[in-house]
């Protein structure tokens, strides 16, 4: 086998080589990139033996996923103790499988849903495929600039009275409460409102696939779905199923997700029914140990992650606000349902010069640094766990090097629209002049010129005629 014929083994480790760190999920993919990412000593080296648990045992050797009475079942009843759940399932193939087996759970064409515009597409599909009755409540853009949306709380306690009022009450409601975009519900706030004006809700399923993070943190663990389905499921005789995928925001494999169910015995008894009928029959074991022990990390340690993201979020903010290119801006969230997440921070550029494509390829292809959503003029930081502050410093020093070399820049070029050049400016490559003495310069040239500050083009300019 020759190099060429392996493009999704070099592909990847090519990247892998490049990149220093991601701002985006996964926050093991930071291991081994820069120091102390994560906190506890003995974490790295037992992480570094999971890949020796991909193996093919059950019971009576190891135990079985979805019929377990062995250590499968000791870890499920050290999470139902720790998020206080009636039934907690690992799930090995990610939230895309977690939403298709509630969904098929609960949500039956006889039934009434209710649910969010902006959820996953495995919601739509599943849905779709239980052939559900159901009705969207779109979202609302609450940042123009960069079409950043949230969910409408109003808009779903609106649509769930006005249905009760008509005496075709909703049965389920479908929300995606912290979105990767950095909008959160204050389920705090909402949930108890759904619960009191829709008197004939049932069944509340909660996709908080960003938001695993969020139940071990001081400050938002009350605002997040797992402590409010707890308190509410039994006052209001509402079952409450939440998902959250592990990978995304703690130390876990690809692919690690888990959901909770906090109810009555039968919406136990459907979840178990239908993680039986849609898991993989070969559940990787990596993932599942991988799952433990990104929770068991998290639960230690939450408190001082949350003050390492707080301190890193402010100086960022300090920092970036102190340079000519760029901005931290806040988002402005009238709905009282509605909170800011604390650990997302979009940075939006000054310049339409520079794109948010094009900041998110200079960060990746010369500082090894990935972002992954952006917009015309911003980029959006993902504060999880795994970013360590030396990562923050390659960040802010990569930031500073683009901020310097435009200022520097713009400072030779200070030429308008309208002005009649006097000089040759003549991009390398390709050695072309694009404006010569005498021409008139138009808003076409200004871009050009522009953006090869930030390309790898040099510019060079000769006076004379
Ligand atoms: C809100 C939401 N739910 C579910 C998923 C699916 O998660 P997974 O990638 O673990 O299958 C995603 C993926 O990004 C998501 O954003």
């Amino acid at each position: 086998m020759n190099n060429t014929s392996l493009p999704i083994y070099n592909s990847l480790n090519n990247a892998n080589k490049k990149l220093k760190g991601s701002f985006h999920a996964l926050p093991i993919q930071n291991l081994g990139k820069t120091k102390d990412v994560v906190l506890s000593e003995d974490f790295n080296a037992r992480l570094s033996k999971i890949k020796e648990l991909e193996l093919s045992l059950t019971s009576p050797f190891f135990d079985s996923l979805t019929d377990p009475n062995k250590a499968i079942d000791e870890s499920t009843n050290i999470l139902k103790d720790m998020y206080g759940s009636d039934l907690s399932l690992f799930v090995t193939c990610g939230s895309t499988i977690s939403n298709k087996i509630i969904i098929e759970a609960i949500c039956k064409s006889s039934d009434k849903v209710l649910c969010q515009k902006g959820v996953h597409q495995s919601i739509y599909f599943s849905l779709k495929s239980q052939n559900s009755d159901v009705n969207y409540v779109q979202d609302l853009i609450c940042n123009d600039d960069a079409y950043i949306y949230s969910a409408d709380p109003q808009g779903i306690i609106d649509a769930l009275v006005r249905a009760e009022e008509a005496g075709t009450p909703y049965t389920t409601l479908i929300i995606n409460s912290q979105t990767y975009d950095g909008v959160c519900f204050d389920l705090q706030e909402f949930l108890p409102v759904v619960c009191e004006r829709a008197k004939d809700i049932k069944n509340i399923v909660i996709d908080e696939a960003w938001g695993a993070w969020s139940t071990f943190d001081p400050k938002m663990k009350e605002k997040s779905a797992i402590q409010n389905a707890l308190t509410l499921s039994k006052k209001y005789d509402v079952n409450f199923i939440v998902t959250h995928s592990v990978h995304k925001s703690l130390f876990a494999l690809r692919q690690a997700s888990i959901i909770n169910v906090f109810g009555s015995e039968d919406c136990q008894a459907k979840v178990v029914g239908s993680h039986f009928r849609n898991h993989s029959t070969s559940p990787s074991y990596p993932i599942l140990a991988s799952t433990e022990l990104a929770l068991s990390h998290a639960n230690q340690y939450a408190v001082q992650y949350s003050n390492r993201i707080n301190e890193q979020c402010e100086y960022l903010k300090s920092f970036i606000n102190d340079l000519n290119l760029f901005r931290c801006p806040s988002l402005t969230l009238e709905e009282e349902y509605l909170i800011q997440d604390p650990t997302k921070l979009w940075i939006t550029c000054t310049t339409k010069l520079l794109s948010g494509a094009k900041i998110r390829e200079i960060l990746f292809n010369k500082y090894g640094i990935y972002i992954s959503r952006y917009s015309h003029n911003s980029i959006l930081l993902n504060l999880h766990h795994g970013i360590s502050n030396e990562l923050i410093g390659l960040l802010t020093n990569a930031l500073c090097e683009i901020d310097k070399k435009y200022k520097t820049k713009n400072n030779l070029l200070n030429i308008n629209v309208g002005d009649i050049a006097n000089s040759f400016y003549i991009l390398y490559p390709p050695g072309i002049p694009i404006l010569t003495p005498g021409q008139t310069i138009c808003n076409n040239v200004i871009t050009k010129i522009n953006q090869s500050i930030f390309d790898d083009t040099s510019l060079l300019i000769v006076e004379g005629n």
